[in-house]
């Protein structure tokens, strides 16, 4: 059991949130409005509410909150994130989908590192899930696929058991950098919506053939 932080109260804190209470982890929720935080622990029924810009309780942070906010929510935290594993699961696409709002070379995952304190550990993950299709879990009887990206083994370690007691599959893809390949997944899947599927009940998975 890990101990796991949600800072966010929005869609995909309470997917994930939910996912990690069922999972039987401790999970801290916490929002930049305390009263809005206690009522998402409370729907919750186990979750804990925590100070914005406090230490966090949990082992994993998971900012769960709009790209073009995260930076600066990591800056607020400052060394409150010291030591931290950090899981990224922001999408920094642009507002008609065509590409990213990050530096050329770079990604949100790695954008956000630098916000962070320098032993803080980001990881990307379950940015190519949709909050429903996490929130509903295993799909058809098949485990979601999570890809992870990120620089520290042990981080990604503590991330991958943490997926897999949420009964999904951690995929790992590399080094942070590999990060921008998991938020051009999100633009593929964006297409998809927009272009064949016509809807956002699917997920990205890998089917590993013998
Ligand atoms: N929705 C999806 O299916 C999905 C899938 C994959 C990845 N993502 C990524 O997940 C992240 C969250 O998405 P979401 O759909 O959960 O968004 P959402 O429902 O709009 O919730 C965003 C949350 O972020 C909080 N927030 C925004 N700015 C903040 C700030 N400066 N300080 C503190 N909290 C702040 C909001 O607080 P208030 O409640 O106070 O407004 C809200 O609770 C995004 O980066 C998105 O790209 C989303």
């Amino acid at each position: 059991m890990s101990s796991i932080s949600i800072v966010g109260l929005g869609n995909m804190a309470g997917a994930l949130a939910g996912r990690a209470l069922a999972g039987g982890h401790a999970v801290e929720i916490i929002g930049r409005d305390p009263a809005k935080a206690k009522e998402l622990a409370a729907a919750l029924d186990g979750a804990t509410v925590g100070a914005a810009g406090a230490v966090p309780a949990g082992d994993i942070v998971i900012l769960a909150v709009p790209y073009g906010s995260a930076a600066a929510v990591v800056g607020e935290y400052g060394d409150a994130l010291r030591g931290k594993v950090m899981i990224d699961i922001t999408n920094p696409v642009n507002a008609d989908f065509t590409g990213f709002v990050t530096p050329e070379g770079s990604s949100g995952a790695q954008e956000i590192a630098k916000a962070a304190p320098a032993d803080a550990h980001v990881v990307k993950a379950f940015n190519t899930l949709y909050s429903h299709v996490l929130a509903a879990g295993p799909a058809e009887g098949r485990p979601l696929d999570v890809f992870i990206a990120g620089d520290d083994a042990q981080a990604k370690t503590l991330v991958s058991e943490f997926i897999e007691s949420l009964g999904m599959r951690p995929m790992d893809t590399g080094k942070l950098p590999m990060a921008r390949t998991l938020e051009n997944a999100a633009l593929l899947m964006l297409g998809l919506v927009a272009h064949s599927v016509n809807h956002t009940n699917f997920f990205l998975g890998i089917n590993i053939l013998d």
